[in-house]
């Protein structure tokens, strides 16, 4: 049987059924025969800690002259659960917390069956179909232990890494010679690296560095300085230029590589309409939405020093076929299409999209475009993220403070 989500519904096999009851009985008979089990070290390799939740707290009442230890009870509790669950007919799809049922069963009655056959019933748990029918393996293997050849080779989960990714020999260097997508790919790609920025282990990278790939500026991170220039400005390659606009260098040829691939697609030209623009340029652009808006120039314009404009690292672009479009028609257009589902896979982000406005502070601008880099602009893509801030785990930035 197979779940909507296409999982296989573990379902007990008849001879596990009867090898549960088997159980069951001679843990009952153990049980009045005697008053002392072996005791199970919580901290041991047969620790039952993990399965604890999932099994009944109230475990049936044991009569007889001694109370059983809890592991012999969880043992004939899972019996018990496996008979009960013999007779309730199995749903089509069994829910999740049903399989969990199931599996805590199955693993209960893992315990009572190293409990009660010793090494030889523990290691034939261990062998690998050991899920429906693990209890009658245990059984059969009772009598003929398997040889250290036959045992498996324990397989150790990969766990994330907990380690300072900045101790990475290749992350140092890289950071010193200013190579950002280097580093990212020394931590691993996008994703690692957001996760070891999210998580507290890369204390070296700076999100507030404004001369990073990685940095983040918004309505509370200002530039830093706040009157940042980068060094290395370039007019992208090949692209046309409507105000002789330039980006940083890795942005520029980011940006000629974007308009390639968009003509290549057949989705038509793309232009840059602006480019990196100084505090100083700033202060002209906001101070003209100001006098036309009002305070509600703070949803379409960055004041000085808070524009993603001033790190050379954004470019607002427009459609042409001929004669080029203005910024608000570009979503429309089939460049803009291409944009919206290929800007990525080039290193560069939608910065400011829809429904992201109380996170960014700005309405949507599908023409600002945002070069991280292509490990995390592909990490950016893949997550579904909508802002820098919550890629990064930040606080939103709705508005400026003070
Ligand atoms: N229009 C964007 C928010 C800027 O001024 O940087
Ligand atoms: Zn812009």
């Amino acid at each position: 049987m197979t779940e909507p989500g296409g999982l296989a519904t573990p379902r007990a096999a008849p001879e596990t059924r009867r090898a549960a009851r088997a159980m069951r009985e001679e843990a009952e008979r153990r049980a009045r025969a005697t008053a002392s089990v072996p005791a199970v070290t919580p901290s041991g390799p047969l620790s039952t800690a993990p399965l604890s939740p999932v099994l009944s707290p109230t475990p049936p009442p044991v009569t007889g002259t001694a109370r059983p230890s809890a592991a012999t009870r969880r043992a004939a509790r899972a019996a018990q659960l496996l008979d009960a669950d013999e007779q309730t007919p199995a749903p089509h799809h069994a829910g999740p917390r049903r399989v969990t049922r199931r599996i805590a069963v199955i693993a209960g009655l893992g315990v009572g069956a190293v409990l009660l056959m010793g090494s030889a019933a523990m290691t034939a748990m261990m062998l690998p179909a050991a899920s429906d029918g693990g209890a009658d393996a245990a059984l059969s293997l009772r009598a003929q232990p398997p040889t250290i050849e036959q045992l498996p080779v324990p397989q150790m989960e990969q766990s994330p890494p907990s380690a300072d990714i900045c101790t990475i020999p290749e992350i140092s260097a890289a950071l010193q010679a200013g190579d950002d997508e280097a580093v990212i790919i020394a931590a691993g790609g996008g994703e690692a690296f957001r996760a070891a920025v999210v998580d507290g282990r890369a204390p070296c990278i700076d999100l507030g560095d404004s001369a990073r790939t990685w940095t983040v500026i918004d309505k509370v991170r200002p530039a830093n300085p706040i009157d940042y220039r980068p060094a290395g400005l370039l007019s992208p390659p090949g692209v046309r230029n409507l105000e002789g606009g330039a980006l940083r260098t890795d942005a520029a040829s980011a940006l000629a590589s974007l308009a390639a691939a968009a003509q290549s697609a057949g989705a038509g030209e793309i232009a840059l309409e602006s480019g990196f623009r100084s505090y100083e340029t700033q202060q002209e652009t906001y101070g003209r939405h100001h006098s036309e808006r009002g305070e509600g120039a703070d949803q379409v314009s960055a004041r000085p020093g808070y524009s993603e404009h001033q790190l050379g690292l954004s470019a607002d672009v427009v459609a042409c076929a001929g004669a080029c479009g203005t910024l608000d028609e570009l979503a429309g257009s089939p460049q803009g299409q291409w944009i919206a589902a290929h800007a990525w896979e080039h290193g560069w982000i939608v910065r400011y999209v829809e429904g992201a406005t109380p996170v960014t502070g700005y309405l949507p601008e599908p023409w600002h475009l945002r070069y991280v880099g292509p490990e995390l602009a592909k990490a950016y893509h893949d997550g579904g993220w909508t802002s820098l801030e919550e890629f990064f785990a930040l606080p939103p930035a709705p508005a400026y403070v003070g």
